[in-house]
């Protein structure tokens, strides 16, 4: 088992009779100068002076709106910033399972030459780097949990009460979708997909000074590196895409959209449980959710936020397959063409 373990390549096939791509910029040469393992100091969450509450608002309602919900206002102010607290915990807890589970295992087979691609031993020598900073931003977000809870007294729930989170679920349904001898790419897709995404948690948090400064400084830290990572996943996909055959990318073209959205799409089973454990009804917690994520609404932030994937799958020639086409149209990703008008984007 440990052999095969060890000897099991992402993407099955001879990676010799691939077509190969050679070019490749590293934007590692300054790691040791700029990774936040190297150079950021361990964030702590300090406790309060004696006798004043540890923070107001500890995640942004806007990228949380169930908060806003009259039926969530109406059981009061301090509900709905302990619902907040939650959804940062999710959040923390979400990094750490995306981490483990998503990012390290592919970047560590790319390391060890197992991708199924020949790749330049230089990209190989950086998917190490981005193992040590994926593991410390799980590291890091495991930590921070545990000192939040401890401050504020109020308990994240135990990782094997809450089940795990929805990317997951959805990685499973994905690859249930391909056929047997392409399983596998869904884990290169799903990292590259996530990699390459920017996040609203990302980009907003580290800017919105109700928060307190040591959840600014830890996401911020962590969007600086993911910064390198999306170049280094980009140009993954600039010798992924090549490199696959006509009938591969076929089956995996269309599963593009639904990484996008397992990444970004709000997990509405753990809100849930947070909606029943404020006391809501499980009818009023389908209707919170309903209400506060619309269908459009979700399809268009979405869209937003994956624009920069759509331009890269597009670059890369994915659209070019009429089914990949029609996946991205159907998801929203791309505005539906005109019958006869190509794809002229
Ligand atoms: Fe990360
Ligand atoms: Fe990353």
């Amino acid at each position: 088992m440990y052999q095969e373990m060890a000897r099991q390549t992402l993407l099955a096939g001879d990676a010799s009779i691939r077509q190969r791509t050679t070019a490749y910029a590293s934007r590692y040469e300054r790691w040791e100068d700029l990774s936040s393992v190297r150079r950021r100091p361990r964030r702590n969450f300090p406790a309060p002076p004696d006798g004043s509450p540890p923070a107001d608002l500890f995640f942004p309602p806007e990228l949380y709106p169930v908060v806003l919900h009259p039926l969530v206002a109406a059981k009061g102010e301090t509900v709905g910033k302990a619902l907040l607290l939650c959804r940062l915990y999710d959040y923390l807890d979400f990094t750490v399972d995306l981490e483990n589970h998503a990012v390290i295992p592919v970047a560590q087979k790319i390391s060890r030459g197992r991708s199924g691609l020949i790749l330049p031993e230089q990209m190989m020598a950086d998917a190490y780097k981005i193992v040590t900073d994926e593991a410390w931003h799980g590291q890091f977000s495991y930590d921070f949990a545990r000192q939040i809870a401890a401050t504020t007294l109020i308990p994240r729930a135990a990782a094997r009460d809450t089940g795990v989170p929805a990317f997951m679920q959805r990685l499973d349904d994905m690859r249930d979708q391909l056929p047997i001898s392409v399983r596998g790419l869904e884990a290169l897709l799903f990292a590259i997909v996530s990699e390459t995404l920017i996040s609203g948690i990302l980009s907003d948090i580290p800017r919105d000074d109700r928060l307190p400064d040591s959840v600014r400084e830890l996401v911020r830290d962590h969007a600086a590196d993911e910064g390198r990572h999306h170049i280094y996943f980009r140009s993954v996909l600039e010798h992924l895409w090549p490199a696959l055959t006509p009938e591969e990318r076929r089956a995996i073209g269309p599963q593009v959209p639904a990484a996008v959205y397992a990444f970004l799409e709000p997990d509405y089973a753990q809100t849930f449980r947070h909606l029943l454990g404020i006391g809501l009804t499980e009818a009023q917690a389908d209707q919170v959710i309903a209400e506060s994520w619309p269908r459009e609404t979700v399809r268009r932030g979405i869209a937003e936020a994956a624009a920069p994937v759509v331009r890269y799958f597009t670059n890369a020639g994915a659209l070019d397959d009429a089914r990949t086409l029609d996946s991205f149209e159907r998801a929203g990703l791309i505005a539906r063409q005109p019958i006869g008008a190509g794809a002229t984007w």
